[in-house]
C-alpha cells in the first residue's frame, strides 16, 4: 500500500482557488479570456476556478508529454494536443497543476505567445520554487510547497490518484499493483 500523507486539505484548496477567480475576474473586468488547461492534470483545478470567474470566458486545453519518467524533467518536451481554437487577440490564461522544473510551462508559453495572444498569464496551483530550472514564474499561484512528490487534486502518480479531494504527499510507495 502507498502511503499518503495530507498536505493541502480541500477546504484551504477551495479557499484559494476562489481567491484566485477573484483576482482573475478583477484583472479582465469587462474583457474576454480562454482559460487553457494542461492536460490532465490541470482538468480539477480548472473546472473549480472556472467557476470562481466571473467573466465571459471559454475552455481549450493542451497535452504535452516530457520524456523521462513521473518524477524526473528531462528538458525535451513534446506537443501531443495542440489547442483548439485560435490565439490571436485573446486574454490567455494558462492553466497548470504544478510548477516544477519549469521545463513544461516554458515550452507551452512560448509555442502559444507565437500565435499572438494579447494577454498571457499563468495560473498554477502548486510551486515548487526551489526545483525550477527554467526563468519563469506564474502570475497567480496558489501554494508554494517544498520538494515532495504530491498527488492528489488533479495531480497524478502513474497516472491514479487524480481524483483525491486533498493535496497529499506521497511518502512512499510499493511496486506490487
Ligand atoms: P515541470 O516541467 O518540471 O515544471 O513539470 C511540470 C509537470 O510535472 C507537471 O505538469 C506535473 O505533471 C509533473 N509534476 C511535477 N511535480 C509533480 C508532483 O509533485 N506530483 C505530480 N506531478 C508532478
Ligand atoms: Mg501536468
Amino acid at each position: 500500500m502507498d502511503k499518503l500523507r495530507i498536505l493541502i486539505p480541500r477546504e484551504q484548496i477551495a479557499a484559494k482557488v476562489a481567491e484566485i477567480g477573484a483576482r482573475i475576474t478583477a484583472d479582465f473586468l469587462g474583457e474576454s479570456v480562454v482559460l487553457i488547461g494542461v492536460l490532465k492534470g490541470a482538468t480539477i483545478f480548472l473546472a473549480d476556478l472556472a467557476r470562481q470567474i466571473q467573466l465571459d470566458a471559454t475552455f481549450d486545453f493542451i497535452a504535452v508529454s516530457s520524456y523521462g519518467n513521473s518524477q524526473q524533467q528531462s528538458g525535451e518536451v513534446k506537443l501531443v494536443k495542440d489547442v483548439d481554437s485560435s490565439m490571436e487577440g485573446r486574454n490567455v490564461v494558462l492553466v497548470e497543476d504544478i510548477l516544477d522544473t519549469g521545463v513544461t510551462l516554458a515550452y507551452i508559453r512560448n509555442l502559444l505567445q507565437a500565435r499572438q495572444p494579447r494577454s498571457m498569464k499563468i495560473a498554477a496551483l502548486l510551486d515548487k520554487v526551489s526545483r525550477r530550472t527554467q526563468p519563469i514564474q506564474a502570475d497567480y499561484v496558489g501554494f508554494q510547497i517544498p520538494d515532495e512528490f504530491v498527488v492528489g487534486y488533479g495531480l497524478d502518480f502513474a497516472e491514479r490518484y487524480r481524483n483525491l479531494p486533498d493535496i497529499c504527499v506521497l511518502e512512499s510507495y510499493s511496486d506490487g499493483a
